[in-house]
């Protein structure tokens, strides 16, 4: 799960790779690195850490007209600079960056070694770089194509030889390989964002190429050189930059509001006639992390306002499960990359079973819009902080929107206009938010509460706590804390408790002032102000602002966010770049 560039031209190739690194390092960034070559010599540069570092050490090779490069998020092999990528072969004749999982590589690993080889890396790619060397094949394109028969798993490659052309040779099966060519630049990348403006070639699986200044020649696994069609260029995912804010996260969380108008926007031109076309009876939501927290969400407003049953399921337990699913069964695939692997494989389990696949996805060109029967984009606009906030925000509304307009709710979107009018309400939980992390900041384990809708915001809230700041949290339904958990409550323990349903505020009450008695500390947020009877129960207190009950979750995870954020940077966290994480899991 990394991202790797390439790129042919006469000047500034070093340029483009760290450009093109830095647009595909939500895909990890453990370690980074560069290879450079001009006719004869090639020359690594690797580190572990971010790209900056990587440009620090990098010097110009003289003459450079190739390049790769490559940021890691480490699957096989500590995260060190020696496994860091681009990762050199025998006798460094072949230098390659890979993306995806070898599976039969220690396989691979105990024959190559019976041939003699040496691995000087931990890595599964090492064996792809050996096994390169392995033959005295005429054309280099041949050392590949025989390299990529021998591996099991995903891939896409990109290598270069040493004392060779100017040339790049890639490969792809299952992970994501794009192509680009004018007259000016050869590129290849792991998302076509990394490229100029116009149109480019998505590689499909079990496809090989040459790049060349000017040309890029595709080929079969048989080596028989194919005809491929460039895909349309529509203005790709918008290049973010953080503006003023200190991380993308922040920024993020501040353009919730406008991300919900373009939702509503694009919504209204979805044609709800071709989903209630679909016929179905029954609805899985299917989505992992945050996404699956959506589906959470969304599959209470099927249940409670469309009367259908709804269940939302991690991706990576549904594509093992024994699911029922057919024909009749809409199966709702949430996703804002649209590249994640669970969720892909997921969906490709229900496509066999014959269910209706319909996505909301952030990326209009991703894997999983392309394989689906109808995709609603989620509209928030380039996400780039690891922590997914204002995607979360736009999948529940896009569900709530989804629901209300299959039930025929004339004026649906009207409720939502209401949310998209908070843009001040974010200054003012940010004031709060940011007294009340200190306090957070300190702890070693929180808990939050809430139930029915309430509960999943809760979920969503611990997810983002613990993502960033690397406090232990844990999300429970209100009702069960007494079925055990409430062991871990000791003194001062912080408890935060979530209620948007007047009908539930007793009840959750109670469950938050069983956990006082045993010492615990309250922190509420609520739809409503605390009798003035209540406040000695809580250290703090937050009223949301008033809009529709449906879409008060929309709310409520607005403060538990920048919650999040401010106890990360407290800590001394960068909140945009977790440790051991990346922005989309494209491996298993
Ligand atoms: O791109 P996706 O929405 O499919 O990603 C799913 C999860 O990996 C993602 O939501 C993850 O849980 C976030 N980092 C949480 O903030």
């Amino acid at each position: 799960m990394c991202g790797i560039v390439g790129v042919i031209s006469d000047e500034d190739c070093q340029k483009y790779i760290f450009d093109g690194l830095k647009l595909v390092q939500y895909r990890g960034y453990d370690s980074v690195g560069i290879c450079q070559k001009n006719n004869d010599t090639l020359k690594v540069d690797k580190v572990k850490g971010l790209i900056d570092k990587l440009v620090c050490k990098t010097s110009n090779l003289e003459g450079c007209k190739v390049a790769i490069g490559h940021t890691r998020w480490a699957t096989h092999g500590s995260v060190c600079e020696e496994n860091a990528h681009p990762i050199e072969g025998k006798d460094k004749e072949w230098v390659i960056v890979h993306n995806g999982i070898v599976e039969n590589y220690q396989q691979l690993m105990c024959n190559l070694q019976r041939e003699g080889e040496v691995f000087k890396t931990q890595t599964d790619s090492e064996s792809i770089a050996l096994l390169l060397s392995l033959n005295n094949f005429d054309d280099p394109i041949k050392n590949l194509i025989w390299t990529i028969k021998q591996l099991k798993g995903s891939y896409a490659i990109c290598a270069v030889k040493k004392e060779s052309n100017n040339y790049i040779y890639a490969a792809k099966n299952k992970s994501p390989l794009y192509a680009f060519c004018n007259d000016k630049i050869t590129m290849l990348a792991s998302d076509p964002i990394c490229f100029p403006d116009g149109d480019y070639y998505k590689f499909e699986d079990g496809e090989v190429c040459v790049a060349k200044k000017g040309e890029i020649v595709f080929y079969n696994l048989n080596g028989v050189v194919i005809e491929k069609q460039k895909q349309k260029f529509q203005p790709i995912r918008e290049k973010a930059d953080k503006g003023d804010y200190e991380h993308y996260m922040l920024k993020e969380i501040y353009e919730t509001p406008e991300a919900l108008k373009n939702l509503t926007k694009n919504f209204l031109n979805i044609d709800i006639k071709n989903i209630k076309k679909l016929k179905f009876s029954n609805v899985k939501l299917i989505g992992c992390g945050t996404a699956y927290h959506s589906c959470l969400m969304g599959a209470i407003y099927f249940r409670k306002f469309l009367k259908i049953d709804a269940e939302a399921i991690y991706a990576s337990e549904f594509r093992y499960g024994d699911y029922v699913i057919g024909s009749k069964t809409l199966c709702i695939f949430v996703s804002q990359s649209g590249e994640t692997a669970d969720t892909i494989a997921a969906l490709l389990k229900a496509k066999t079973k014959k269910a209706k696949i319909l996505s909301f996805t952030n990326v209009p060109y991703s894997t999983i819009s392309s394989l689906s029967n109808i995709v609603i984009p989620i509209s928030a606009g380039p996400e780039i902080a690891v922590a997914s906030t204002k995607a979360y925000s736009c999948q529940v509304a896009g569900l709530y929107l989804l629901v209300m307009a299959l039930k025929g709710e004339k004026h649906y979107y009207k409720a939502l206009k209401q949310v998209c009018e908070l843009a001040n309400e974010t200054e003012k939980f940010f004031i709060n938010m940011a007294d009340f992390a200190q306090d957070i900041a300190q702890k070693q384990k929180v808990f939050f509460i809430g139930k029915d809708s309430d509960y999943v915001t809760a979920l969503e809230g611990a997810l983002k706590l613990k993502e960033i700041s690397y406090i232990n949290c844990s999300a429970l339904p209100a009702g069960e804390l007494k079925h055990g958990t409430i062991s871990l409550i000791e003194s001062k323990t912080p408890i935060i408790v979530i209620i948007t349903n007047k009908n539930l505020y007793e009840k959750v009450m109670n469950s938050a002032l069983e956990a006082k008695s045993r010492g615990g500390k309250l922190y509420l947020i609520s739809y409503k102000p605390p009798e003035i009877c209540e406040l000695e129960n809580f250290e703090f207190c937050l009223s949301l602002p008033k809009v529709a009950q449906p879409l008060l979750c929309v709310v409520s995870i607005l403060p538990l966010q920048l919650l999040s954020y401010n106890v990360s940077v407290l800590k001394g966290l960068d909140p945009d770049k977790p440790r051991n994480l990346a922005k989309s899991v494209t491996v298993e």
